[in-house]
């Protein structure tokens, strides 16, 4: 038997496997689900679905002997081509299984690279995704070399094959390291961006994939972003500007689809991407509200926020879709996190509302201070009405206290030598208490 490992999964028709383990909430919601959808997403067909219910994996096969020959079966009348499991799989796994049912076995974190691949767009998108494939088939590499070694001379005749095996390993090394340089690189160039950009306020889209960020991203900024109905259709984050009601310009950056147990690897090689996100001054997590596992995909987006070290951050959670959610998840939804805001991307509802929660989210970030300086320092009294809200000038001599509001995070910029920072008695009784007339900035930002 030789299957040909190079193949992905478009136009196939594929069996899907889940394995429902006892303790474990992956499937509970919805089995297959999500699997279902990013199969399809990869342009293959669903022909069959299979869920075990067990203690603990199989070693040799994932699933039980008997489930593995429902299996074959399976694979065998509907005449699939690839079987997909919804879990990641040890390298002998994957061969014991493809030599029992005879097909390709692909398990989820394959199938998400194979995705992922056939998505990226710039260059750092397409890095990104070669390192995550290569350092995950680095440790498979001998398993495709057992297939070939087998067509070519037979089982057991292992000798050119191991050397073939070396120098392979060796060059599959040696552009690990190729584009782990490379990425360091544009993840420091995409840094400088970043920073380059910080006089701005700049709110970042993250969520589920397929959540509808890129149509949010377009309706809120009129751009004409690639949004279509396949998962992960975003592999790069974009950054539009978004005149905001009542406030004025601020940055608006698409990131990449996230999803359930996103693999390791590649959260690490969409570092540069993440960046944007990481530094924004407020993340809008948009879920699809008519999804039946949204509660499962919140969920699974707060954890790789986590992951990713920036659960911190001030985040408003979008309702999307609530034109095709019934009433009652929305509503156990809305309980469940207060604060969230129901909007349709696609019909404009809400998003005069999403304005306004964005609005009071970002007068969050606002301190109230005196700020006591030289009447000779026209860069530092510039930088004040650009950035903030100046409410009060009193001069004293040659100095001048400067009553106003600033972004926090420019705080650390007007502090200097000749300079002193006052907070306010309301701000310093309750740092994280709104000011009232952010609005101001609409003229400054
Ligand atoms: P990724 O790039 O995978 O992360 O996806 P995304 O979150 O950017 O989703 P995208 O904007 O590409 O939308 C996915 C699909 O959902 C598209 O078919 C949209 O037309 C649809 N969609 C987006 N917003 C809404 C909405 O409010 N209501 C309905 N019914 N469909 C929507």
């Amino acid at each position: 038997m030789e299957i040909d490992r190079k193949q992905s999964v478009h136009s196939e028709a594929a069996v899907l496997v889940g394995v429902d383990l006892a303790g474990s909430p992956t499937l509970a919601e919805a089995p297959l689900e999500e699997l279902g959808g990013l199969v399809e997403s990869a342009g293959a067909e669903i022909v069959g679905r299979l869920v075990q219910r067990r203690e603990t994996p199989d070693i040799a096969t994932y699933i039980g002997k008997g489930k593995l020959e429902e299996l074959k079966s399976l694979v065998g009348a509907a005449d699939a081509d690839v079987v997909v499991f919804d879990n990641d799989l040890s390298p002998a796994q994957v061969r014991n299984l493809e030599q029992a049912v005879g097909v390709k076995v692909l398990d989820r974190t394959e199938l998400i690279l194979d995705i992922f691949s056939t998505r990226a767009q710039t260059h750092e998108a397409r890095l990104a995704v070669e390192l995550a494939q290569l350092e995950y088939s680095l440790p498979r590499l001998k398993r495709m070399w057992t297939h070939l070694s087998r067509l070519k001379m037979g089982v057991g005749m292992r000798g050119p094959g191991e050397k073939q095996l070396e120098t392979d390993r060796r060059l599959v090394e040696k552009r690990i390291n190729d584009l782990k340089r490379d990425l360091d690189k544009v993840l420091h160039r995409k840094e400088r961006e970043v920073a380059a950009r910080s006089d701005r306020m700049t709110v970042s889209l993250v969520g589920y994939t397929n959540a509808g960020k890129s149509t949010l991203l377009n309706k809120l900024t009129d751009a004409s972003v690639y949004a279509q109905d396949q998962l992960f259709a975003t592999l790069d984050t974009r950054t539009r500007q978004w005149r905001l009601p009542g406030w004025g310009p601020v940055l608006l950056s698409d990131t990449v689809g996230f999803i359930r147990d996103l693999p390791h690897r590649l959260i690490a090689s969409f570092k540069a991407t993440l960046e944007e996100a990481r530094q924004a001054d407020l993340l809008l997590h948009v879920a699809d509200a008519s999804s039946p596992s949204a509660g499962d995909q919140i969920r699974a987006v707060y954890a790789v926020l986590e992951e990713i070290g920036i659960e911190q951050k001030d985040t408003l959670l979008v309702l999307n879709k609530a034109d095709a959610a019934d009433e009652a998840t929305l509503t156990v939804l809305e309980q469940r996190y207060p604060g969230a805001v129901r909007t349709s991307a696609r019909s404009g509802d809400g998003l005069d509302r999403l304005a306004r929660a964005v609005s009071d989210a970002l007068s969050r970030e606002f301190v109230e201070v005196d700020v006591e300086t030289s009447v000779g320092d026209g860069r530092l009294l510039a930088y004040l009405a650009k950035h903030g809200e100046v409410l009060s000038r009193t001069f004293t001599d040659d100095r001048v206290t400067v009553h106003c509001r600033v972004p926090r995070k420019y705080l650390g910029r007007v502090a200097g030598a000749d300079t002193v920072v006052r907070p306010r008695a309301a701000d310093a009784a309750s740092p994280d208490a709104p000011p009232s007339g952010a609005a101001a900035m609409g003229e400054v930002a």
